[in-house]
């Protein structure tokens, strides 16, 4: 299992939930009872909370993740959280009215397994927040900065084992293949932008690139679809990268924005066939 940590996520879901129109077919004002799967450290669990008067769950795997979210709480809170696997879930059937995740399939080998699981424990709807990793677009002030993220991103998506292009597509065929009714999807697009004031996460994540320490991360990954050789000179150019906007930052001039496509797919348990151009 690919492991997260807390500031990644913190980081990464940084006003992804702003703006809720694509949340709206969850509707989460009349739930009762929500389940929110591979929550990690609560990011959406917290928005699902917000938007419902009803209880909600979150399930993860990862203890360590599950005890931030714990932290998260406050008294009288409606969120509780457990541990537990996504292809068998510690609840009965129909226990819930709504059973969704965010940026989970992309992270499972059979991703279908745990929709019907989904399926299994939901009596109403379920839902699932996914990206397409495949289409992040970046734009810099660094001229180099383009290029590069694409061939990073491009082997990331190679090298890993699970399909993180999965987004509307892969999740809506998921769907469909374990019967789920009425399957509709929406885009939501999250956009960050470092620029002017920068604060101290900007000037760290710039350190970072020049070091070649975030690219390092993902070394594993990248190896394989490139040679060492190719890996190397993504490195150099990585870093030399780095330096130029750690020195932009130092004159106030870097910009950069950066686009990640989710898609929202909701499939009801029960209700009329979806059509299979829908
Ligand atoms: C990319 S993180 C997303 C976390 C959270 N949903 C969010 O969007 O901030 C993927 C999460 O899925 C969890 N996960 C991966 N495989 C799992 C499994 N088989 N069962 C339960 N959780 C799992 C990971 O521990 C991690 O917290």
């Amino acid at each position: 299992m690919r492991e997260f940590s807390a500031d990644y996520l913190r980081r990464t879901r940084e006003g992804l939930w702003e703006d809720r129109d694509a949340l709206a077919d969850l509707e989460l004002g009349s739930r009762e009872r929500v389940l929110d799967v591979g929550c990690g450290t609560g990011e959406l669990t917290r928005v699902l909370a917000a938007e419902t008067s009803g209880e909600v769950v979150g399930v993860d795997a990862d203890t360590a993740l599950l005890a931030v979210a714990n932290d998260h709480r406050e008294p009288g809170d409606r969120t509780s959280f457990v541990a537990g696997d996504a292809n068998r879930l510690p609840f009965p059937d129909d226990h819930f009215d709504l059973v969704v995740c965010q940026a989970l399939l992309v992270n499972l080998p059979d991703p279908a397994r745990a929709v019907q699981e989904f399926a299994r424990v939901s009596r109403d709807l379920v839902a699932a927040v996914e990206p397409d990793n495949a289409a992040v677009s970046v734009e810099s002030t660094v001229d180099a900065e383009r290029d590069l993220a694409r061939r990073a991103r491009e082997a990331f998506v190679a090298g890993v084992d699970t399909d993180v292009a999965l987004g509307g597509g892969g999740t809506r065929a998921a769907f469909r293949d374990v019967g789920l009714h009425d399957v509709r999807t929406r885009e939501h697009y999250h956009a960050k932008t470092v620029e002017p004031p920068y604060d101290e996460r900007d000037v760290e994540a710039a350190k970072r690139k020049a070091s070649g320490a975030a690219l390092a991360d993902r070394r594993e990954t990248l190896v394989g679809p490139l040679d060492a050789e190719e890996y190397d000179r993504l490195r150099t150019a990585w870093r030399e990268m780095g330096r130029d906007v750690v020195e932009q930052m130092a004159d106030g001039d870097y910009r950069r924005s950066e686009v990640v496509p989710f898609y929202v797919t909701v499939g009801r348990v029960d209700g009329p066939p979806t059509s299979s151009a829908g």
